[in-house]
Order: structure tokens, then C-alpha cells, then sequence
């Protein structure tokens, strides 16, 4: 991006510059959750001080005594960010000693399926009042493009007490200013392949100052900053990545349907196509989509959409095909009973894998949980087992109030269901303590047995 950075910066932003650039700025981050709070670990290695900022009382109790409540996350990790000076409050004042401001808050839909912002909306009320002069203030929720412009710079602006203003893309104000940037958060949970730091950071400012601010901030911890030309691309690229992963997966979710109906692996044919070493990038079918991000984020882009009597097509029939699959898993649980002669009504069944993908502990959205509402529904008994989730009670969208099963005399179970991957699972091993499985998952590749029903 061609950079129109004012030769001599203010005072004021040259000051937070620098320190950002030899990392003795200090780094407020709102939201310790899975994105907040191994971000503020890598703040914190990089040298910075870091105080960070949740409203939930438990988890700043915990980090404070240096535990985690991330699975992936040990305990020594926090320990560590502690001798570096992290600590976490609820105590928002303390925003005022932060030379830079990162919120790291949940975007979820609302029952409707519209963006919920609530949590962006009260997260900037809250810090209104303590932002300073000079002060850089960076949105990492996944949101649709304006959300930085036209919600969080009015709400920031307006609960000012010393009434600052954002600078503006015009000129450029020596002092009463502090600066907005937008930069998403790229993470892929449980991915062990590429490193964190290896993730290139999109950086957009609400101007050039505040490119440059946050592209410092962000070249201390991540290989690369990629700098857009305004807040408003860097929301849309994030959504874009989303957009095209659901779109895909959407694509291989039909193909895969098509398949069996074809009596064809979907699994050989991807595996097949990925040798291609052009044009060609492999997604997965599954048993439905999960997680915080891709069954929710592109429906921020088709609400934003119908401002511009716009409607967006692929992301609703994507949506559409995906939310579809979990009651394609339920067909194929009755299937295989079926060739036992047995009903669903009546039936029980152990499922493996609470979590929305392989080797990680978060349940949000999980298409696990809507298979065990519609097993229950056709009247079947349902159990689990998942090595990350020793309970699971209730959610945003769940009540189960379940324990974790162990995976003992399997025998007894009329179906095995896999849900989910997990590396821990012995999959020849439970193939043949059990009467049937169902697979959604392709976990049991290469295992030949005429207990297994794949889907
Ligand atoms: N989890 C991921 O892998 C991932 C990846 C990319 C992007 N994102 C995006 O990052 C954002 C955060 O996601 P997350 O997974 O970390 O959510 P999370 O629910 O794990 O964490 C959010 C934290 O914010 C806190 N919080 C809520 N309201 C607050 C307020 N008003 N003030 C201070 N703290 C508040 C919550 O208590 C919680 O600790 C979302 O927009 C999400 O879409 C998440």
C-alpha cells in the first residue's frame, strides 16, 4: 500500500511509536479469551507490559494466580507472562496507562442470525472514558466492514470524558487526537503446523498514522505486517478467508453426499485432485460446521449486505448445504442400525468427540451438540466420550448437563458415532470393540471392517 505518512509525525504519535518499536510500550488488551489471551502471551514474550482486561471476575482471579483455563495454554506460560509484568484486572482505569489498546471481544449472532455487537458496543462505552492522548485503540473481532468506523470511533468518541477525537484522514492534528485501527485475528486453533508468529497480521488504520502505529505494534510479535488502505478492508478481508473456507467446505459437504449416493470415497477423489499443484486447494467435508467463526462470520457480511439491496447468494446456499450435514449424520446412524436390524427409537449410542474439530477444547457451535438433540428427538440414547471435556452442562445454545463416558466394553453400545478426529482415539482399536460405526470424519481410513459405515 502506498504510504502517505506525514514526513514529521506529532509529537504525540512519534512518542508511542518509538515505544512501540523497542517494546517498552505498554499494552492493554480487553477480552482474555481464546484470541485475547495468547495474544497478550506473545506481547508478552516480545518484552512488552501487558495488562489485560475481562469483565469475567473467574478468569482474572485465575491468571492472576498464574493458571490457565485454556487447554492448549499451560500454566507455565502464564507463570512466565507474570515475571514479564502481565496481570489482568477488571478495573478499566487502568486503560489510561496503556499506550496501545487491543479488544479481543466475542461477535456472536443473535438468535435471529444478525450480528450481535453488544460485546464490541460495551467493550468501547467501557473504555470511552479512560482513552488518552495519543493512545492507539486496535479492533481484532471478526465484523463486517464499517463496524470500526461507523460504531466503535462514534462510541469511543462520544464517552470521551477529555473530549479527544479520532484523527481524521485529513490533517493532521498536533494534539486532542488519539488513533483507531482495525486488524483481524487470523488464528487457527489447534493448527500446529504454522506458527503464530508466522501468520502474517492485516493491519488497516482508520489513517496512515494509525497503519503505522499498529504495523509496529504488530512487527514486534508476527513476522509480517500487511498494511490496507483503511479499517473497512481489513474487516472484509477476514471475511473473505471465511467466506471462502464456508463456501468450500459447503462445496465438498455436497460433493460428499453425491458420493455416497454414488457409492464413491469423496475422501480418494480430494486426496487425488490435491496432487494438482495449481488450482486446486482441498477442503474437507464433515459432520456440519463448528466453531466461533465459520458457521457465523459470513452472515455479518449478507446482514451489512441488505444495506446495499444486495443479497449475497453463495454465503446463504453455503450455509444452507452446512447446516444440512448433521442431519445427514442422523440418516446414516438409522442406516447402520438399520442393517442390524435395529431402530433408532430405543437405541444407544456413543459418540466420539464433543469438540467442533480435532485436539482442541472448544464446543462452540458444535455440530456434535445438534446430532445429540436430533438422536435424542428419534428417540435414541446418547452418550459421549471427548478426552478435552470431562462435562458438558449448558451454553449459549445447548443444555446437556452430560458426563464424559469412558471408552470401556464398547460392546454395549448399538452404534459408535465419530464426531470428531481426535488424535487420541485409537480408531483400529475401537472398530473392533464395537458393534457399528458410523464415521463423519473419515477417521477410520484404511481400517477395512464391515462395522463401519462411512458418511
Ligand atoms: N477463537 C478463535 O479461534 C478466533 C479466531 C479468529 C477470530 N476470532 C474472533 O475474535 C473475537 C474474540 O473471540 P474469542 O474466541 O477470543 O472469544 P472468547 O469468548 O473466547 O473471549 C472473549 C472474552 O471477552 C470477554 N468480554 C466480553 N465482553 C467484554 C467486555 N465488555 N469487556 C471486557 N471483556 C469482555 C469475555 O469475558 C471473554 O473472556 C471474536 O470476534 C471472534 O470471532 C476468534
Amino acid at each position: 500500500m502506498p504510504t502517505n505518512l506525514p514526513v514529521v509525525l506529532p509529537k504525540i504519535a512519534e512518542e508511542r511509536l518509538n515505544r512501540l518499536k523497542n517494546r517498552t510500550a505498554r499494552i492493554g488488551v480487553i477480552g482474555l479469551g481464546y484470541v485475547g489471551l495468547p495474544l497478550s502471551l506473545l506481547l508478552s514474550e516480545a518484552g512488552f507490559k501487558v495488562t489485560g482486561f475481562d469483565i469475567d471476575e473467574k478468569k482474572v482471579v485465575e491468571l492472576e494466580a498464574g493458571r490457565s483455563y485454556i487447554f492448549r495454554i499451560p500454566a507455565e506460560d502464564i507463570q512466565a507472562a507474570r515475571k514479564q509484568g502481565f496481570s489482568a484486572t477488571t478495573d478499566f482505569s487502568h486503560l489510561s496507562e496503556q499506550d496501545a489498546i487491543i479488544m479481543c471481544v466475542p461477535t456472536p449472532l443473535t438468535e435471529h442470525r444478525e450480528p450481535d455487537l453488544s460485546y464490541v458496543e460495551n467493550t468501547a462505552k467501557s473504555a470511552a472514558p479512560w482513552v488518552r492522548e495519543g493512545q492507539l485503540v486496535v479492533l481484532e473481532s471478526t465484523t463486517y466492514p464499517g463496524t470500526t468506523e461507523e460504531l466503535m470511533i462514534p462510541v469511543l468518541e462520544a464517552g470521551n470524558t477529555q473530549g479527544l477525537k479520532v484523527q481524521g484522514k485529513g490533517a493532521v492534528a498536533e494534539k486532542g487526537v488519539f488513533y483507531v485501527a482495525f486488524s483481524p485475528e487470523r488464528e487457527d486453533p489447534g493448527n500446529t503446523t504454522v506458527a503464530r508468529r508466522d501468520i502474517p497480521k492485516v493491519v488497516g488504520g482508520h489513517e496512515e498514522i494509525a497503519t503505522e502505529l499498529a504495523s509496529a505494534l504488530y512487527e514486534a510479535i508476527f513476522t509480517r505486517a500487511v498494511r490496507v488502505s483503511s479499517t473497512r478492508a481489513a474487516e472484509m478481508t477476514k471475511l473473505l478467508e471465511n467466506i471462502y473456507r464456508c463456501v468450500n467446505i459447503a462445496l465438498v459437504n455436497e460433493l460428499k453426499v453425491l458420493a455416497l449416493r454414488m457409492d464413491m470415497d469423496i475422501w480418494e477423489v480430494i486426496d487425488a485432485a490435491s496432487t494438482k499443484p495449481f488450482g486446486f486447494h482441498p477442503f474437507y467435508p464433515g459432520p456440519g460446521l463448528g466453531g466461533h467463526c465459520i458457521p457465523i462470520d459470513p452472515f455479518y457480511l449478507s446482514w451489512k449486505a441488505k444495506e446495499y439491496d444486495f443479497n449475497t447468494r453463495f454465503i446463504e446456499l453455503a450455509g444452507e448445504v452446512n447446516e444440512a450435514m448433521p442431519a445427514h449424520v442422523v440418516q446414516y446412524v438409522a442406516r447402520g442400525l438399520n442393517q442390524h436390524k435395529k431402530a433408532l427409537n430405543g437405541a444407544r449410542v456413543l459418540m466420539l468427540g464433543m469438540a467442533y474439530k480435532k485436539d482442541i477444547d472448544d464446543l462452540r457451535e458444535s455440530p456434535s451438540l445438534t446430532v445429540i438433540e436430533l438422536l435424542r428427538e428419534q428417540g435414541a440414547e446418547v452418550l459421549y466420550n471427548d478426552p478435552y471435556f470431562a462435562k458438558v452442562g449448558r451454553g449459549r445454545r445447548y443444555n446437556l448437563n452430560m458426563t464424559c463416558t469412558p471408552l470401556d466394553n464398547l460392546e454395549q453400545y448399538d452404534c459408535v458415532l465419530i464426531m470428531t478426529d481426535h488424535s487420541d482415539y485409537d480408531y483400529e482399536d475401537i472398530v473392533k470393540r464395537s458393534r457399528l460405526v458410523v464415521d463423519s470424519r473419515n477417521a477410520t481410513k484404511g481400517i477395512q471392517s464391515e462395522k463401519i459405515v462411512r458418511c
